[in-house]
């Protein structure tokens, strides 16, 4: 299997990287973030909760959020392998994703790719993508800065511990998207 976590700060371009992947290598894209959504539109328990988070633009208690990744982990796939897009975003998340892979699929990550765009580029990205996302935490540029101050305050170390790892590579995310796309294929085919 390939299991790729796509990391980087909000409006990094994971969500539109992992489209091109998916289809590249046959992957099942897991986006905590998708699947909050998804149960705030339905009005769920776990949405509610959610929704108080992510409305301030921070991070959902991490057990909330392992929980709901594990029950997706479970499900029946035909695919080749995961891409988790938004997830790990903090250490605990991290060493839970490590447990879950390998008891679940009996696996290991092999990659962490990590998208890298300057901050006032992702504000104005996110301010954009708030014209038509619809999401309420796109439309305010308080909530788009808390949402970056989470990633530097609990985020970031993520990287720290896939470099330790041996499994993190970093990838310029400004540019044409297709190109960066390219640039993050031929790191998947390095590890495949
Ligand atoms: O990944 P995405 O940017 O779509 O996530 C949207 C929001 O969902 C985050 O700003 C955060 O409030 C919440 N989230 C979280 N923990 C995750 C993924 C998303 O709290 N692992
Ligand atoms: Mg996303």
């Amino acid at each position: 299997m390939i299991n790729i976590v796509l990391f980087g700060p909000p409006g990094s371009g994971k969500g539109t990287q992992a489209q091109n992947l998916i289809h590249k290598f046959n992957l099942k894209q897991i986006s905590t973030g998708d699947l909050f959504r998804y149960n705030i539109k339905n009005e769920t328990e776990l949405g509610k909760l959610a929704k108080s988070y992510i409305d301030k633009g921070e991070l959902v208690p991490d057990q909330v959020t392992i929980d709901m990744l594990t029950e997706e982990v479970k499900k029946p796939t035909e695919a080749a392998g995961f891409i988790f897009d938004g997830f790990p975003r903090t250490a605990a998340q991290t060493e839970a994703l490590e447990k879950i892979v390998k008891e679940v699929l009996n696996d290991e990550i092999s990659i962490c790719l990590s998208l890298v765009v300057d901050d006032e580029i992702l504000v104005k990205r996110l301010l954009k993508r708030g014209e038509t996302s619809g999401r309420s935490d796109d439309a305010d540029e308080n909530i788009i800065r808390n949402r970056i101050k989470e990633y530097y305050a609990k985020t970031a170390e993520v990287a720290d511990l896939y470099k330790k790892q041996g499994k993190y590579v970093e990838v310029d995310g400004v540019g044409d998207i297709n190109d960066i796309s390219e640039k993050l294929y031929t790191e998947v085919e390095k590890v495949k």
